[in-house]
């Protein structure tokens, strides 16, 4: 049975097949990705990290701070966590269920990457519904576009709750539709100019589709910050990020 909130790629029946489907196109897109992103959302994307990054700056500034980030991709909000670890800071744990976007990320953020003493990340190969962490050992969760694609959003709610510690936080960076003049131009854009850009760099029609299609699908904000309550979250709220086409939500367990 398919969830009532959860990503449903196309021919999909059940949450399993939903996420096969979802790490088969990440695996499929992996070596064109980063390039993808950057012209499609004309590096935007990096202020986003960023701007997500420093929303959590002080509990990234303390060098004992269990951090992890989930769907972590090819680790470009890995490295605007990086940059706000201290050094000799804990690894930050940066973890996806697609081995190739994760592998390109650890070229990134792993200890191989980086110069001695720098904050790195450890790769972790993992469903985020099904977390090999012990409960209560994390003090942030970060997700950048990754939540979007599971197949069962109050489940992944449950499983990073499960993971925080008490008090320990939450911060979703995912997309939105925004309303009014701006929304209706940004749909011509997302619906019709995206694809076929995703389609001529990728080579590959259904990755590219299947983005607006996930964010017509993904609760509006409002929807999203009842999820978050409903799964026994503290303090929810949702920042709107360039007129609401981005935002990132947040919550304390
Ligand atoms: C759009 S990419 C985002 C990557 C990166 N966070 C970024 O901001 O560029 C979404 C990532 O989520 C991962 N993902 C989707 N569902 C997942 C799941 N259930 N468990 C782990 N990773 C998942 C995909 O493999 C993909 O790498």
């Amino acid at each position: 049975m398919m969830p009532t909130t959860g990503a449903k790629p196309q021919g999909a029946s059940d949450e399993a097949s939903a996420a096969r489907a979802v790490r088969e196109m990440f695996d499929a897109i992996a070596p064109r990705y980063d390039l993808l992103n950057h012209v499609l959302s004309a590096n935007v994307d990096r202020l986003w990290w960023r701007r997500a990054a420093r929303k959590f700056r002080t509990v990234l500034a303390d060098p004992d701070a269990e951090v992890l980030d989930i769907c972590c991709g090819t680790g470009d909000m890995t490295m605007a966590l990086l940059k706000r670890r201290p050094r000799g800071a804990r690894p930050v744990l940066a973890a996806d269920f697609s081995r190739a976007m994760l592998s390109r990320g650890a070229r990134k953020f792993g200890v191989g990457a980086r110069k001695p003493g720098q904050p790195y990340a450890v790769p972790l190969e993992a469903d985020a519904l099904h977390l090999p962490l012990r409960s209560g050992s994390l003090d942030l969760i970060v997700s950048a576009f990754g939540f979007r694609n599971l197949a069962n959003y109050e489940a992944g709610l449950r499983e990073f709750h499960r993971v925080l510690k008490p008090g320990g936080q939450l911060g979703i960076l995912e997309f939105s539709e925004p309303g009014g003049l701006v929304g209706k131009a940004y749909a011509v854009y997302f619906r019709r100019v995206l694809p076929a850009i995703g389609r001529l760099i990728c080579g590959k029609a259904g990755a590219y589709s299947y983005l607006p299609i996930s964010v017509g699908n993904f609760p509006a904000p409002e929807e999203m910050i009842a999820l978050m309550r409903a799964a026994r979250y503290e303090q929810c709220a949702w920042q709107p990020y360039t007129f609401g086409i981005a935002g990132l939500y947040t919550a304390r367990r």
